[in-house]
């Protein structure tokens, strides 16, 4: 049996156990039952060049291999090309993105340098499974190093159209490597067209039958795999006694008897001061909602050391201190805003203990937290989903109330009509999203991806590909 080779920036804690969610949950599995090892970044900065050593980790079948960065690294891959031009770029934010040509340098050296260290580490039959927009060039890297095996890679934000892709440094190089993967994947549709327009418009590819595309003289899969969540595991985690006091607390202590829930990174993407200013636009379009309704929004830090996010943070912290000055009381407090890590238990017992979740990023590879809150819910009394147009998860939970995010008035007018949803249509659109959220659960997402990588006939072509070489961009 081939041992299944994950890559990724990050990579689970295996001292913490595999805890962060859907995706690490899914992975951990499949490494698991294939001898797998799981290779990346160890989250560490180190200060010389000599401490860049691979270190292997193992706990039950579970095996990480895993080196740190210098800082040199960290500023240039990872925060500079990765976070500052990437990131921004894909969720349609140019006006974000910072151009410093030492960026894509330290982007490529990295995946040059981590392809390398896996090189020497894999054998002839592994399969290999590289995730996300870190690692874009890193299978070309990994063929380049002279590895054969079959090469997936899956992109976990969206990817953007044409016109804005070609706005990103070496794009055309960035998509020439792209083409050394067997099978890419991508978390919609919509995100498939994207890149496969930008090939054929841009490239001179073309289409060819069963998701397959050629160009650069190589034919590859791109196709959608939409990720989802475990979700039995959610619902267990919603409902388990420490859950239930959680929730009755969290009646008992407010005044307010309904809960409106959102919980995002502090990212720019996610629309929070959009979503505070439609929650402030309800107050003021309902006065009945004041005392009767608070918003809580859990925010953890993330990615601090970016202008970007340090901007977006100070806004909220601006917005929610505002909301609560203008219409709070000594009894209510309209907006509650927690700017640290909830444990996930916690975090299931909000979700099934509010009345709404509200997840409405600007724009969103998939967003899981729309999953998660579907999946925490009591069928028999349901919450109402309020959900973006522009997230990924739209594609697949049409039943939530899909709102423009961009529109405050748009945006309060779905959260009163959430707020006071009769219960018979909130069971009938909790019915028809948890059967779509069971369906494509994360189990389904990671066979279907293996199943594609591993049917891929093995190319003449891709038997004697020539290293690719760096193209303008
Ligand atoms: C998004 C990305 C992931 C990333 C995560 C946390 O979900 O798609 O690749 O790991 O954000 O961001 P961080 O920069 O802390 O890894």
């Amino acid at each position: 049996m081939s041992r299944l080779i994950v890559a990724s920036n990050r990579v689970v804690d295996l001292e913490k156990g595999i805890q962060s969610g859907g995706l690490a949950v899914a992975l951990g599995e499949a490494l698991q039952l294939g001898r797998g090892v799981w290779f990346g970044w160890d989250g560490t900065i180190v200060e010389s060049e000599g401490q860049l050593g691979l270190k292997l980790s193992q706990q039950n079948s579970m095996r990480t291999a895993t080196v740190p960065l210098t800082r040199e690294e960290y500023e240039s891959y990872y925060l500079g090309f990765a976070n500052k031009v990437l990131w921004p770029a894909f969720h349609y934010r140019l006006d974000l993105a910072v151009y410093d040509s030492s960026f894509i340098e330290g982007y490529r050296r990295v995946n040059a340098r981590l392809a390398a260290q896996l090189a020497a580490l894999v054998e002839p039959e592994d399969l290999i499974w590289v995730h996300d927009y870190h690692m874009l060039p890193f299978g070309d890297e990994l063929r380049k190093q002279g590895c054969r095996q079959r090469i997936g890679f899956f992109l976990h934000i969206p990817f953007p159209p044409p016109e804005i892709f070609r706005a990103v440094p070496e794009n055309v190089a960035l998509a020439r490597s792209m083409f050394a993967y067997d099978v890419v994947g991508f978390q919609t549709a919509g995100d498939t067209n994207n890149f496969v327009r930008y090939i054929v418009e841009q490239c001179g590819g073309e289409i060819l039958d069963d998701d397959r595309v050629r160009c650069f003289e190589r034919t590859i899969t791109a196709s959608a795999f939409p990720i989802g969540i475990d979700a039995d595991a959610i619902y267990e985690m919603a409902h388990t006694p420490e859950a239930e006091a959680h929730i009755s607390r969290l009646q008992r202590r407010s005044m307010a008897n309904m809960f409106v829930l959102g919980v995002d990174r502090l990212d720019y993407s996610k629309g929070l001061p959009d979503r505070m200013k439609a929650f402030r636009r309800l107050l003021e379009m309902h006065p009945e909602m004041r005392k009767a309704v608070t918003m809580m929004q859990i925010a953890p830090p993330t990615r601090e050391d970016v202008a970007a996010y340090a901007e977006i943070r100070h806004e909220l912290e601006g917005l929610s201190g505002a909301i609560n000055g203008e219409f709070g009381d000594f009894d209510w407090t309209p907006v509650r805003y927690i700017h640290r890590i909830v444990p996930r238990g916690t975090l299931a017992a909000l979700f099934r203990g509010s009345h709404v979740g509200l997840v409405t990023p600007l724009r969103d590879g998939m967003n899981l937290v729309a999953k998660e809150y579907v999946a925490s819910q009591d069928a028999d009394n349901p919450g109402v989903l309020v959900l973006s147009k522009f997230s990924g998860a739209a594609e697949d939970l049409e039943e939530a109330i899909l709102v423009n995010p961009y529109d405050t008035d748009e945006m309060a007018i779905a959260l009163h009509r959430a707020l006071t949803m009769p219960l018979e249509e909130r069971r009938s659109r909790h019915e028809a999203l948890i059967d779509r959220v069971r369906r494509r659960d994360v189990k389904n997402w990671r066979d279907s991806f293996l199943a594609a990588l591993r049917s891929e006939p093995l190319s003449g072509a891709r038997r004697d590909m020539p290293p690719i070489a760096a193209a303008a961009g």
